[in-house]
């Protein structure tokens, strides 16, 4: 009686002194974190490694629901799915009845935005507009956490290179280089000023490593690559993010040359936690532990569990192989218990590192919620970095910008959609109540009269019945303007196509309409580079808008009505076919490259019976304006190792109308004990100006740039000829030179 009265005695002062803010300040977290631990049994050690989903699901789910009690008896150390202040309170409240009161933790997928949807993540990839990303994940993260959630699982840094994975839509595309500057961004703009903070969110970096590669594009697929492919142009981007603080990562579905990713001890333990000396934790993907049985990589669940942590996967997402395994692993003594506590510390560092103990709460305030979701400067930049998005691939003869004079026919299904703005990974879907459609907002720019409307034909349908009304509208107007694409749930998670041409008749809707005489002009929303052929050889101006988010429609009438000038640039190659996948811009030569871009049987890498080169190219987009590279000044045409070029230019705006060009820096690496890619993108800036107006560009090569992973898989430069160039997309060099790396004195 008395022992059990003591036991509870010191228990509440534990729980008590852990709590306060005062004596907390004056320790340390990880002191604080050892308090805890020190009161806590295997089974609450192995409940904070849990994470249920709630009733939204993203993946499977399990049968076995979530019972209450389990929250009550601390077997659950964080949710998924759960969202909003008033669900979040209530679920905490059950912590908050557990013996230890471990404040649970709350993630969500926000990818491109909570309430304010932002384009989807590929879109802003091609703004190349570093800040606007960041700002775009900050402002993600303020709605996120006056939802009262405190984790998001993204971003998602996977280089992809196979338009036919949907999943492209979630990443920066194709470039390393890129890719890194945009991991960091985004990850910067989730977490915000550090945690602590309530407006700061923790990311998630995925998924870990190399899921982008996926073979043939098929979702959860395999990945089969060289351990050089691997650490050059996959894991880059994961170790941005972890530079930039990311708090916490993702492992994944494939495995990787055999291994699952998640009972992947090299990549998790040897290279994350080991080599980069990561402090966060691993949370799995959904269900990949217990994924590892149809793997074939484990008998069954229990052996799952071992693989998974012996790997390092902290925290286990909806699999339930570490609630029902890990106390008899451990008890069989397969798992040490040093592995759970580490397991433990990394998650308890994490919520006390978001003030989670001092209250569990403090993201719960109703008040702030209503404030920040859809909150107006939100929706201001939503417009902004909507239409610093789009990317315009044709505008012959200048059709665009358009006058606000003519009568338009606006035609297509996607021109009043709303719901397909949002895109795949949409927290607030089905709502699209606040969605600016395409139709409101040229209707906004030329009134009622001025703008005619048919669907024409749905997305995916092979009914042509609409295409008689769409003509006869076509025909009333001045100019049309045809809005095709993808249905919002066509890309994204699980959405793999093999074919990913326009879907159902719609490029037959562009020839009808085509037919009529009338200019055309297409907008494509999409959430991957599709192809679309004959639209690109016919019609005369092409913007792709991909999924603009909550205010697609005035993003896209500030640029069709050239308020704002285009300026984004592709972030993959859009291929002309699905066979000629995987393409992209930085491969190597081969000892047969081709002499030109004819399809003729000479003996030359490519394919007979088409083209080489990209439909559009990575890196490419017009703008309403020109702009011309002059005075192309090395600073050396040498430099060591240890030294650095300065590259100057002058960039013009040629052109009649201010815009901003994506001035982009490419080296090739002439001649290296491994083949090295015709180019790589090593360096990129955003650039304004006014007609006329000049300015000189700089870039600083340094010996990072030059350097590689070469067959030790030693990060080195090699002495030798290096050929810089500066272009407008990788397609289109201006200005080049070579230099030369010198051996080392
Ligand atoms: C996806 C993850 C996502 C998770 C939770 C999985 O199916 O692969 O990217 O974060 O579900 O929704």
């Amino acid at each position: 009686m008395l022992f059990k009265f003591l036991r509870n005695a010191f228990l509440f002062i534990g729980i008590f002194l852990i709590s306060t803010t005062t004596f907390a300040k004056k320790k340390s977290i990880d002191e604080r974190v050892d308090s805890i631990m020190n009161l806590m049994t295997l089974d609450e050690k192995i409940g904070q490694m849990n994470q249920y989903s709630n009733s939204l699901a993203t993946g499977p789910v399990s049968p076995e629901g979530i019972k209450p009690q389990e929250i009550k008896d601390g077997k659950v150390g964080s949710f998924l799915n759960v969202k909003g202040v008033d669900n979040i309170r209530i679920t905490q409240n059950m912590a908050m009845q557990s013996r230890l009161k471990i404040p649970l933790l709350f993630g969500l997928d926000v990818i491109h935005g909570y309430k304010t949807t932002f384009p989807i993540p590929l879109a802003e990839a091609a703004s190349w507009d570093l800040q606007a990303i960041e700002q775009s994940a900050r402002i993600a993260a303020i709605e996120t956490a006056a939802a009262g959630v405190h984790w998001t699982f993204a971003p998602m840094v996977d280089i992809a290179r196979d338009p036919r994975w949907g999943r492209v839509m979630e990443g920066a595309g194709e470039d390393t280089y890129l890719g890194c500057a945009i991991a960091k961004a985004r990850v910067t703009g989730f977490q915000g000023k550090g945690f602590g903070n309530t407006d700061a969110v923790m990311a998630c970096v995925k998924h870990f490593a190399a899921y982008g590669a996926a073979i043939g594009g098929r979702e959860y697929n395999s990945v089969d690559m060289s351990e050089r492919t691997l650490w050059e142009t996959y894991l880059p981007p994961f170790k941005a993010a972890l530079d930039a603080g990311a708090a916490t990562f993702m492992n994944s579905f494939n495995d990787l040359n055999g291994t699952p990713a998640t009972g992947n001890v090299y990549l998790q333990r040897d290279i994350l936690k080991g080599k980069w000396g990561f402090t966060g934790f691993v949370v799995s993907d959904w269900g990949s532990i217990g994924e590892m049985v149809e793997h074939g990589f484990v008998k069954d669940k229990y052996e799952a569990a071992l693989a998974a942590i012996t790997a390092g996967n902290d925290m286990d997402m909806e699999s339930r192989s570490y609630p029902k395994h890990l106390a008899q692993l451990v008890k069989d003594g397969k798992v040490p218990i040093k592995l759970i506590d580490d397991a433990v510390r990394r998650i308890l560092r994490k919520k006390f590192e978001m003030g989670l103990f001092d209250d569990p709460f403090r993201f719960c305030n109703s008040i702030r919620e209503k404030q920040e979701l859809n909150n107006p400067t939100h929706r201001i930049f939503a417009r902004e970095i909507g239409r610093k998005s789009i990317v315009l691939l044709k505008n012959d003869e200048n059709i665009l910008p358009l006058s606000k004079e003519k009568t338009i026919a606006l035609i297509g299904p996607l021109a009043k959609s709303k719901e397909d703005m949002l895109g795949f990974w949409n927290v607030e879907w089905p709502d699209n109540s606040d969605v600016v459609s395409q139709f409101e907002g040229i209707e906004k720019r030329i009134g009622k009269q001025k703008l005619l409307y048919a669907k024409g034909c749905a997305i995916s349908d092979t009914s042509k019945v609409g295409f008689a009304e769409a003509l006869a509208v076509a025909n009333k107007a001045d100019i049309v303007i045809l809005s095709i694409g993808e249905k919002r749930d066509i890309s994204g998670e699980a959405r793999s196509r093999s074919n990913i041409q326009l879907p159902g008749v719609q490029e037959e809707l562009v020839k009808a309409i085509y037919s009529t005489g009338k200019p055309v002009i297409v907008l494509i929303n999409a959430g991957r580079p599709l192809v679309f052929n004959w639209t690109a050889d016919h019609v005369p101006a092409i913007l792709y808008t991909w999924w603009l988010g909550s205010e697609a429609g005035n993003a896209i009438a500030d640029v069709l009505f050239g308020d704002y000038n285009p300026s984004g640039k592709l972030p993959m190659t859009f291929p002309r076919n699905e066979g000629q996948i995987p393409i992209y811009y930085n491969y190597l030569n081969t000892g047969r490259p081709a002499l030109n871009d004819s399809a003729i049987h000479d003996y030359h890498s490519g394919y007979i019976d088409l083209q080489r080169s990209p439909r559009f190219p990575f890196g490419f987009g017009l703008s309403y304006t020109t702009f011309a590279y002059s005075n192309l000044k090395l600073s050396s045409a040498k430099m060591s190792a240890n030294e650095t070029i300065d590259v100057s230019f002058t960039l013009t705006n040629s052109g009649k109308s201010a815009g901003e060009e994506v001035v982009q820096l490419y080296l090739h690496d002439l001649v290296a004990s491994l083949v090295r890619p015709v180019k790589e993108l090593k360096g990129f800036q955003k650039i304004m100006l006014k007609p006329g107006e000049s300015k000189t560009i700089h870039f600083s090569i340094d010996n990072q740039k030059l350097s590689f992973y070469n067959n030790k898989l030693e990060w080195v430069s090699e002495p030798g000829q290096f050929n810089l160039m500066i272009g407008t997309s990788s397609a289109d060099i201006r200005l080049s030179q070579e230099f030369e790396l010198e051996a080392f004195k």
